[in-house]
Protein backbone atom coordinates (compact mmCIF):
# COMPACT_ATOMS: atom_id res chain seq x y z
CA UNK A 1 0.00 0.00 0.00
CA UNK A 2 1.41 3.61 -1.09
CA UNK A 3 2.66 6.16 1.61
CA UNK A 4 1.64 9.64 0.74
CA UNK A 5 5.62 11.71 0.69
CA UNK A 6 6.52 14.90 -0.95
CA UNK A 7 8.30 12.49 -3.88
CA UNK A 8 8.75 8.65 -4.71
CA UNK A 9 10.83 6.51 -5.93
CA UNK A 10 10.08 5.27 -9.10
CA UNK A 11 10.69 2.69 -11.82
CA UNK A 12 9.93 2.22 -15.43
CA UNK A 13 10.21 -1.02 -16.36
CA UNK A 14 11.23 -1.50 -19.91
CA UNK A 15 12.69 1.70 -20.10
CA UNK A 16 14.62 1.51 -23.22
CA UNK A 17 11.58 0.76 -25.33
CA UNK A 18 9.72 3.08 -27.00
CA UNK A 19 6.61 3.33 -24.35
CA UNK A 20 9.30 3.22 -21.48
CA UNK A 21 11.28 5.93 -23.45
CA UNK A 22 7.74 8.47 -23.19
CA UNK A 23 7.35 7.43 -19.92
CA UNK A 24 10.48 8.85 -18.80
CA UNK A 25 9.44 11.66 -20.82
CA UNK A 26 6.01 11.99 -18.84
CA UNK A 27 7.40 11.99 -15.84
CA UNK A 28 9.78 14.70 -15.99
CA UNK A 29 7.31 16.77 -18.26
CA UNK A 30 5.01 16.52 -16.39
CA UNK A 31 7.16 17.21 -12.83
CA UNK A 32 6.20 14.11 -11.62
CA UNK A 33 7.48 14.25 -7.64
CA UNK A 34 10.24 12.08 -8.18
CA UNK A 35 12.57 11.08 -5.19
CA UNK A 36 14.41 8.96 -7.20
CA UNK A 37 14.07 7.50 -10.83
CA UNK A 38 15.09 3.93 -11.48
CA UNK A 39 15.10 2.22 -15.01
CA UNK A 40 15.07 -1.23 -16.35
CA UNK A 41 15.52 -3.70 -18.92
CA UNK A 42 17.03 -6.59 -20.14
CA UNK A 43 20.60 -7.46 -20.29
CA UNK A 44 20.93 -6.04 -23.98
CA UNK A 45 20.69 -2.36 -22.34
CA UNK A 46 23.70 -2.77 -19.41
CA UNK A 47 25.47 0.29 -19.54
CA UNK A 48 23.03 2.49 -21.23
CA UNK A 49 21.63 5.89 -19.73
CA UNK A 50 18.66 7.77 -20.24
CA UNK A 51 18.47 11.43 -19.43
CA UNK A 52 15.80 12.48 -16.57
CA UNK A 53 15.88 16.25 -16.00
CA UNK A 54 19.07 16.85 -17.49
CA UNK A 55 20.86 14.53 -15.67
CA UNK A 56 21.72 10.89 -17.00
CA UNK A 57 20.47 8.04 -14.95
CA UNK A 58 21.49 4.16 -15.75
CA UNK A 59 19.61 1.76 -16.87
CA UNK A 60 20.17 -1.60 -14.68
CA UNK A 61 18.78 -5.33 -15.58
CA UNK A 62 15.57 -6.56 -14.36
CA UNK A 63 15.09 -9.10 -11.89
CA UNK A 64 12.48 -10.10 -9.25
CA UNK A 65 14.94 -8.64 -6.64
CA UNK A 66 14.74 -4.89 -7.49
CA UNK A 67 11.84 -3.48 -6.22
CA UNK A 68 12.57 -3.53 -2.18
CA UNK A 69 12.34 0.23 -1.69
CA UNK A 70 10.09 1.62 -4.66
CA UNK A 71 6.66 3.21 -4.48
CA UNK A 72 5.71 2.64 -8.06
CA UNK A 73 6.62 1.18 -11.13
CA UNK A 74 5.72 1.74 -14.83
CA UNK A 75 5.71 -1.40 -16.21
CA UNK A 76 6.27 -1.58 -20.02
CA UNK A 77 8.37 -4.42 -20.99
CA UNK A 78 5.75 -6.93 -22.67
CA UNK A 79 3.44 -9.10 -20.80
CA UNK A 80 5.62 -12.26 -20.18
CA UNK A 81 7.50 -10.08 -18.19
CA UNK A 82 4.33 -8.18 -16.56
CA UNK A 83 3.41 -11.95 -15.69
CA UNK A 84 6.43 -12.64 -13.99
CA UNK A 85 7.58 -9.37 -12.65
CA UNK A 86 4.64 -7.74 -11.57
CA UNK A 87 3.74 -9.73 -8.35
CA UNK A 88 6.84 -9.60 -7.28
CA UNK A 89 7.43 -5.98 -6.86
CA UNK A 90 3.37 -6.13 -5.20
CA UNK A 91 5.07 -8.22 -2.81
CA UNK A 92 7.53 -5.88 -2.02
CA UNK A 93 5.13 -3.31 -1.24
CA UNK A 94 5.67 -1.35 -4.61
CA UNK A 95 2.11 -0.48 -6.46
CA UNK A 96 3.10 -1.61 -10.22
CA UNK A 97 0.85 0.68 -13.18
CA UNK A 98 0.86 -2.26 -16.47
CA UNK A 99 1.17 -1.40 -19.43
CA UNK A 100 0.51 -4.86 -21.37
CA UNK A 101 -2.74 -6.86 -21.43
CA UNK A 102 -1.80 -9.42 -18.88
CA UNK A 103 -3.68 -8.00 -16.14
CA UNK A 104 -6.25 -5.91 -17.57
CA UNK A 105 -9.20 -8.43 -17.53
CA UNK A 106 -7.90 -9.93 -13.85
CA UNK A 107 -11.19 -9.24 -11.74
CA UNK A 108 -8.71 -8.29 -8.72
CA UNK A 109 -7.13 -5.39 -10.80
CA UNK A 110 -8.61 -1.96 -11.84
CA UNK A 111 -8.36 -1.04 -15.39
CA UNK A 112 -8.29 2.85 -15.82
CA UNK A 113 -8.35 5.66 -17.92
CA UNK A 114 -8.36 8.26 -15.04
CA UNK A 115 -10.68 10.74 -17.26
CA UNK A 116 -13.47 7.98 -17.22
CA UNK A 117 -13.02 5.57 -14.00
CA UNK A 118 -10.64 7.04 -11.51
CA UNK A 119 -12.73 6.20 -9.28
CA UNK A 120 -11.30 2.10 -9.64
CA UNK A 121 -8.10 3.09 -8.33
CA UNK A 122 -9.98 2.34 -4.93
CA UNK A 123 -9.30 -1.34 -4.95
CA UNK A 124 -5.99 -1.56 -6.49
CA UNK A 125 -4.92 -2.50 -2.87
CA UNK A 126 -6.03 -6.06 -3.89
CA UNK A 127 -3.20 -6.99 -6.30
CA UNK A 128 -1.33 -3.76 -5.95
CA UNK A 129 -1.35 -3.97 -9.82
CA UNK A 130 -3.29 -1.18 -12.14
CA UNK A 131 -3.79 -1.82 -15.46
CA UNK A 132 -3.38 0.42 -18.17
CA UNK A 133 -5.57 0.10 -20.57
CA UNK A 134 -4.75 -1.00 -24.73
CA UNK A 135 -4.10 2.42 -26.57
CA UNK A 136 -7.07 1.92 -28.79
CA UNK A 137 -9.06 1.27 -25.91
CA UNK A 138 -7.85 4.66 -23.72
CA UNK A 139 -8.64 6.89 -27.09
CA UNK A 140 -12.05 5.77 -27.81
CA UNK A 141 -13.42 5.21 -24.32
CA UNK A 142 -12.28 8.80 -23.20
CA UNK A 143 -15.12 10.10 -26.19
CA UNK A 144 -17.27 7.63 -25.60
CA UNK A 145 -18.00 8.64 -21.71
CA UNK A 146 -19.45 12.19 -22.57
CA UNK A 147 -21.80 10.72 -25.12
CA UNK A 148 -23.22 7.63 -23.03
CA UNK A 149 -23.34 9.73 -20.03
CA UNK A 150 -25.58 12.22 -22.53
CA UNK A 151 -26.93 9.74 -24.09
CA UNK A 152 -26.50 6.20 -23.32
CA UNK A 153 -24.68 4.53 -25.50
CA UNK A 154 -25.98 1.01 -27.02
CA UNK A 155 -23.68 -0.07 -29.68
CA UNK A 156 -20.37 0.84 -31.06
CA UNK A 157 -18.79 0.27 -34.73
CA UNK A 158 -15.14 1.01 -34.30
CA UNK A 159 -12.32 0.49 -37.14
CA UNK A 160 -8.70 1.87 -36.15
CA UNK A 161 -5.84 2.77 -37.81
CA UNK A 162 -2.94 2.20 -35.98
CA UNK A 163 0.43 3.14 -36.35
CA UNK A 164 3.62 0.87 -36.09
CA UNK A 165 4.95 2.58 -32.72
CA UNK A 166 2.37 0.45 -30.72
CA UNK A 167 4.13 -2.62 -32.01
CA UNK A 168 7.52 -1.06 -30.39
CA UNK A 169 10.76 -0.03 -31.53
CA UNK A 170 11.31 -2.50 -33.64
CA UNK A 171 8.14 -2.20 -35.96
CA UNK A 172 9.28 1.77 -36.21
CA UNK A 173 12.46 0.79 -37.22
CA UNK A 174 10.95 -1.84 -39.98
CA UNK A 175 8.72 0.60 -41.75
CA UNK A 176 11.86 3.20 -41.95
CA UNK A 177 13.96 0.45 -43.64
CA UNK A 178 11.09 -0.73 -45.70
CA UNK A 179 10.14 2.72 -47.05
CA UNK A 180 14.21 3.39 -47.40
CA UNK A 181 14.32 0.14 -49.58
CA UNK A 182 11.38 0.11 -51.44
CA UNK A 183 12.38 3.35 -52.75
CA UNK A 184 15.43 2.34 -53.44
CA UNK A 185 14.02 -0.82 -55.66
CA UNK A 186 15.38 -2.97 -52.99
CA UNK A 187 13.96 -6.28 -52.27
CA UNK A 188 12.91 -6.41 -48.79
CA UNK A 189 11.55 -9.06 -46.03
CA UNK A 190 9.11 -8.26 -43.36
CA UNK A 191 10.29 -9.64 -40.00
CA UNK A 192 7.60 -7.51 -37.24
CA UNK A 193 4.64 -8.26 -39.21
CA UNK A 194 3.84 -11.20 -41.39
CA UNK A 195 3.50 -8.29 -44.80
CA UNK A 196 5.12 -5.75 -45.75
CA UNK A 197 4.13 -2.63 -44.00
CA UNK A 198 5.53 0.29 -46.33
CA UNK A 199 2.60 1.21 -48.17
CA UNK A 200 0.43 -1.34 -46.41
CA UNK A 201 -2.72 -1.64 -44.46
CA UNK A 202 -2.47 -4.98 -42.63
CA UNK A 203 -5.73 -6.14 -41.04
CA UNK A 204 -4.36 -7.88 -38.40
CA UNK A 205 -3.27 -7.04 -35.20
CA UNK A 206 -2.25 -9.71 -32.14
CA UNK A 207 -3.57 -12.88 -32.80
CA UNK A 208 -6.23 -14.26 -34.57
CA UNK A 209 -8.92 -16.02 -31.88
CA UNK A 210 -11.12 -19.06 -33.50
CA UNK A 211 -13.90 -17.04 -34.12
CA UNK A 212 -12.06 -14.75 -36.81
CA UNK A 213 -11.45 -11.80 -34.70
CA UNK A 214 -8.37 -10.76 -33.55
CA UNK A 215 -7.01 -10.47 -30.07
CA UNK A 216 -6.87 -6.77 -30.73
CA UNK A 217 -10.22 -6.65 -31.67
CA UNK A 218 -11.69 -8.68 -28.70
CA UNK A 219 -9.34 -6.14 -26.11
CA UNK A 220 -11.67 -3.22 -27.25
CA UNK A 221 -14.83 -4.78 -26.50
CA UNK A 222 -13.98 -6.34 -23.26
CA UNK A 223 -12.28 -3.20 -22.17
CA UNK A 224 -14.23 -0.76 -22.89
CA UNK A 225 -17.44 -2.78 -21.20
CA UNK A 226 -14.47 -2.78 -17.91
CA UNK A 227 -13.26 0.71 -18.21
CA UNK A 228 -17.27 2.21 -18.75
CA UNK A 229 -18.90 -0.29 -15.80
CA UNK A 230 -21.59 -1.44 -18.20
CA UNK A 231 -21.79 -4.79 -19.92
CA UNK A 232 -24.76 -3.55 -21.70
CA UNK A 233 -22.58 -1.53 -24.13
CA UNK A 234 -22.16 -3.36 -27.31
CA UNK A 235 -18.43 -3.10 -29.37
CA UNK A 236 -17.73 -4.72 -32.37
CA UNK A 237 -14.11 -3.55 -34.11
CA UNK A 238 -12.00 -3.55 -36.84
CA UNK A 239 -8.10 -3.31 -35.82
CA UNK A 240 -5.99 -2.18 -38.76
CA UNK A 241 -2.37 -1.54 -39.19
CA UNK A 242 -1.28 1.22 -41.04
CA UNK A 243 2.04 2.82 -42.25
CA UNK A 244 1.90 6.15 -39.62
CA UNK A 245 4.79 5.71 -37.23
CA UNK A 246 2.87 8.08 -34.12
CA UNK A 247 -0.84 8.35 -33.50
CA UNK A 248 -3.51 5.99 -33.94
CA UNK A 249 -6.70 7.18 -35.96
CA UNK A 250 -10.32 5.70 -35.32
CA UNK A 251 -13.71 5.66 -37.21
CA UNK A 252 -16.64 4.91 -34.85
CA UNK A 253 -20.42 4.46 -35.17
CA UNK A 254 -22.38 4.99 -31.97
CA UNK A 255 -25.88 3.97 -31.87
CA UNK A 256 -27.54 5.56 -28.37
CA UNK A 257 -30.89 5.28 -26.66
CA UNK A 258 -31.57 8.87 -26.60
CA UNK A 259 -31.46 11.07 -29.33
CA UNK A 260 -28.28 13.57 -29.95
CA UNK A 261 -27.82 15.95 -32.66
CA UNK A 262 -24.24 16.44 -34.16
CA UNK A 263 -24.10 20.21 -32.21
CA UNK A 264 -25.35 18.65 -28.98
CA UNK A 265 -22.62 15.91 -29.88
CA UNK A 266 -19.91 18.79 -30.28
CA UNK A 267 -20.76 20.55 -27.33
CA UNK A 268 -20.81 17.77 -24.96
CA UNK A 269 -17.37 16.40 -25.93
CA UNK A 270 -16.27 20.19 -25.90
CA UNK A 271 -16.19 20.16 -21.88
CA UNK A 272 -15.34 16.60 -21.84
CA UNK A 273 -11.69 16.34 -19.98
CA UNK A 274 -9.17 14.64 -22.43
CA UNK A 275 -10.91 15.69 -25.25
CA UNK A 276 -10.08 18.43 -27.81
CA UNK A 277 -13.11 18.99 -30.56
CA UNK A 278 -11.15 19.64 -33.57
CA UNK A 279 -14.17 19.63 -35.86
CA UNK A 280 -14.11 22.36 -38.93
CA UNK A 281 -14.41 20.34 -42.17
CA UNK A 282 -14.69 23.63 -44.57
CA UNK A 283 -11.64 24.66 -43.42
CA UNK A 284 -10.11 21.23 -43.92
CA UNK A 285 -9.83 20.77 -39.99
CA UNK A 286 -9.96 17.25 -38.84
CA UNK A 287 -7.68 14.98 -36.68
CA UNK A 288 -4.68 14.04 -38.15
CA UNK A 289 -2.46 11.35 -36.56
CA UNK A 290 0.20 13.83 -37.31
CA UNK A 291 -1.50 16.68 -35.51
CA UNK A 292 -2.38 14.32 -32.47
CA UNK A 293 1.04 13.39 -31.93
CA UNK A 294 3.02 14.77 -29.11
CA UNK A 295 -0.41 16.20 -27.79
CA UNK A 296 -1.90 14.63 -24.40
CA UNK A 297 -5.68 15.16 -25.80
CA UNK A 298 -7.82 13.14 -28.09
CA UNK A 299 -8.59 14.74 -30.94
CA UNK A 300 -12.29 14.42 -32.38
CA UNK A 301 -13.94 15.37 -35.13
CA UNK A 302 -16.09 14.76 -38.49
CA UNK A 303 -19.10 14.45 -36.30
CA UNK A 304 -22.24 13.39 -38.31
CA UNK A 305 -25.41 11.69 -37.79
CA UNK A 306 -26.08 8.88 -39.06
CA UNK A 307 -29.43 8.68 -40.05
CA UNK A 308 -29.17 5.46 -40.89
CA UNK A 309 -30.59 4.39 -37.76
CA UNK A 310 -32.69 6.12 -35.10
CA UNK A 311 -30.10 7.84 -33.18
CA UNK A 312 -26.55 7.72 -34.62
CA UNK A 313 -23.53 8.79 -34.87
CA UNK A 314 -20.27 8.85 -37.18
CA UNK A 315 -17.15 10.26 -35.66
CA UNK A 316 -13.32 10.55 -36.45
CA UNK A 317 -10.73 10.75 -33.65
CA UNK A 318 -6.88 10.37 -33.24
CA UNK A 319 -4.76 10.11 -30.29
CA UNK A 320 -0.68 9.74 -29.70
CA UNK A 321 -0.74 6.06 -29.27
CA UNK A 322 2.68 6.57 -26.50
CA UNK A 323 0.97 9.32 -25.01
CA UNK A 324 -2.68 9.02 -23.88
CA UNK A 325 -2.62 5.16 -25.27
CA UNK A 326 0.05 4.26 -23.09
CA UNK A 327 2.94 6.63 -21.13
CA UNK A 328 0.53 9.70 -20.15
CA UNK A 329 -2.31 7.34 -18.86
CA UNK A 330 0.52 5.62 -17.15
CA UNK A 331 2.00 8.42 -15.41
CA UNK A 332 -2.21 10.22 -15.12
CA UNK A 333 -3.02 7.13 -13.38
CA UNK A 334 0.34 7.75 -10.50
CA UNK A 335 -0.88 11.37 -10.10
CA UNK A 336 -4.26 10.07 -9.09
CA UNK A 337 -2.87 7.48 -7.08
CA UNK A 338 -0.50 9.92 -5.29
CA UNK A 339 -3.27 12.57 -4.68
CA UNK A 340 -5.67 9.38 -2.94
CA UNK A 341 -3.45 8.19 -0.68
P1 LIG B 1 15.80 -4.07 -24.06
O1 LIG B 1 15.90 -2.76 -24.80
O2 LIG B 1 16.94 -4.28 -23.13
O3 LIG B 1 15.50 -5.24 -24.96
P2 LIG B 1 9.57 -2.23 -27.20
O4 LIG B 1 8.13 -2.59 -26.85
O5 LIG B 1 9.69 -0.82 -27.72
O6 LIG B 1 10.23 -3.24 -28.08
O7 LIG B 1 10.35 -2.26 -25.78
C1 LIG B 1 10.36 -3.37 -24.94
C2 LIG B 1 11.06 -3.03 -23.63
O8 LIG B 1 11.02 -4.19 -22.80
C3 LIG B 1 12.54 -2.67 -23.79
O9 LIG B 1 12.90 -1.72 -22.81
C4 LIG B 1 13.21 -4.01 -23.53
O10 LIG B 1 14.54 -3.90 -23.06
C5 LIG B 1 12.33 -4.53 -22.41
N1 LIG B 1 12.52 -5.99 -22.28
C6 LIG B 1 12.31 -6.93 -23.22
N2 LIG B 1 12.62 -8.16 -22.74
C7 LIG B 1 13.03 -7.98 -21.46
C8 LIG B 1 13.48 -8.84 -20.42
N3 LIG B 1 13.59 -10.17 -20.61
N4 LIG B 1 13.83 -8.29 -19.23
C9 LIG B 1 13.74 -6.96 -19.05
N5 LIG B 1 13.32 -6.08 -19.97
C10 LIG B 1 12.96 -6.58 -21.17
Amino acid sequence: MLKKKDKYIVAVVGATGAVGNEMVATLEERNFPVEKLRLFASERSEGKTLDFHGRPVSVEILTDKVFDGIDIALFSAGGDRSLEYAPAAAKAGCVVVDNSSAWRMDPDVPLVVPEVNAHDLAWYTKKGIIANPNCSTIQMVVVLKPIHDAAKIKRVVVTTFQSVSGTGKKAMDELLNQTKDMLNFKDIKPVVYPYQIAFNCLPHIDKFMDDGYTKEEIKMVKETRKIMGDDSIKVTATTVRVPVFRGHSESINIETEKKLSANEARAVLSTAPGVLVYDAPEKNIYPLPTIAANKDDVYVGRVREDDTIENGLNIWIAADNLRKGAALNAVQIAEELIKRV
